[in-house]
């Protein structure tokens, strides 16, 4: 098999070239050569998929699959699209949840309604930007087009600082402030999975859209923190807080607390989602402690310094918030 994968250098463009390797797959990268080189049997094609005159370097080569992880202008995704439609059985395309128009619905499906986008656009906002480049693929690759609707993405190298803040967090000690209830079901998809996934699919000629992330439950918030604070030395302490204090306290979901959204928040549909058609595809997920376990050891790795993509604020809890949320907490009703 001949894959090329677009980005390929950051979080789960990485992710997938590994697994490639892994299969014995010929890997080519296009990217702008500013990330780490991950293996060095990799073939590096570079260019600024922003200026359509640098995807001349893709103009020789045939693969059997593409892999892309664009998140910006979908005329790049229409571009690069064009430029391979015929020299490429098939293009699959790293998407997201976000494409459902909000808020996502509860057990929603992939025939969910998405936000109006276009395939030609230059700019918009993060749903659109994933629609309109789905939108782009599609004109050109058709049936041969897939689309991997991803939602939270973990695991070692993640980039947007969730999973990291939380092991970080743990590894702090003390008390914690744990967004209640423990057994919140969460849905979410380690990198690896998502990379394995999308290289079997390839491999098994699948099409059309799919939401890749974990059923819902397969984590809870409890088995999830839980993990990190077994994973950093067992030093912190979890105090379970209830939804409400926590929305009271100021603090807001999914951003100050990562990936927790708690049973009456809007976007709930994001841990929510129906994934049985990936699942039926052979989607597997590996237990939520593997993917604490080895992001952790990711972490040691790099002087626990977490990357962060330039365009994302960090997420987590400023702690003295967190203190005046617990102390308020541990006041009873009358002191909240
Ligand atoms: N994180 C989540 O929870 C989440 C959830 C759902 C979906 N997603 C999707 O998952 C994907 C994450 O992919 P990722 O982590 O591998 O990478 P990414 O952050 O989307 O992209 C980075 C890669 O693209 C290359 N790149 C960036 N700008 C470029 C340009 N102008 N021209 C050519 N190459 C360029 C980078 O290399 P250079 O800088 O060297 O060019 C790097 O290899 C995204 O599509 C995101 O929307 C993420």
């Amino acid at each position: 098999m001949k894959l090329l994968v677009l980005g390929g250098s950051s979080f789960v463009g990485r992710a997938v070239v590994e697994d490639g390797l892994r299969r014995g797959w010929t890997v080519t990268t296009f990217n702008r050569g500013r990330g780490a080189v991950v293996d060095e049997r990799v073939q590096r094609l570079l260019g600024d998929r922003l200026r359509r005159e640098d995807l001349a370097v893709l103009a020789e080569g045939t693969w059997d699959s593409v892999v892309d992880t664009w998140s910006g202008a979908p005329r790049a995704a229409r571009d690069s699209a064009a430029a391979l439609a015929d020299r490429v059985t098939r293009y699959l395309y790293v998407s997201s949840g976000s494409v459902y128009a909000p808020p996502p619905p509860l057990g929603g499906d992939e025939s969910a309604a998405t936000v109006d986008a276009a395939p030609d656009a230059e700019d918009g906002d993060y749903p659109a930007l994933k629609r309109g480049s789905e939108l782009a693929i599609e004109a050109a690759f058709g049936d041969r087009a897939l689309f991997a609707r991803a939602g939270a993405i973990l695991g070692p190298h993640e980039d947007v600082g969730r999973l990291p803040w939380w092991l970080l967090r743990m590894d702090r000690g003390g008390e914690v402030l744990a967004p209640g209830p423990a057994d919140l079901a969460l849905q979410y998809i380690d990198a690896r999975d998502l990379a394995r996934w999308l290289l079997d699919a390839a491999s098994d000629g699948l099409s059309g859209a799919f939401n890749v992330v974990s059923r819902s439950g397969h984590a809870t918030m409890g088995t999830l923190l839980d993990a990190c604070r077994q994973v950093t030395g067992g030093t912190a302490r979890l105090t379970w807080v209830d939804p409400g204090h926590v929305h009271r306290a100021g603090i807001q979901a999914w951003s100050d607390l990562p990936i927790w959204l708690p049973p009456d928040h809007e976007y709930r549909g994001m841990h929510e989602a129906d994934v049985e058609r990936a699942h039926a595809a052979g989607l597997e997920c590996r237990p939520v402690q593997d993917t604490v376990k080895d992001t952790w050891q990711w972490l040691l790795s790099i002087d626990k310094q977490p990357p962060l993509r330039p365009d994302l604020e960090r997420p987590g809890l400023d702690a003295a918030a967190e203190r005046a949320a617990l102390a308020r907490w541990h006041a009873g009703p009358g002191g909240r």
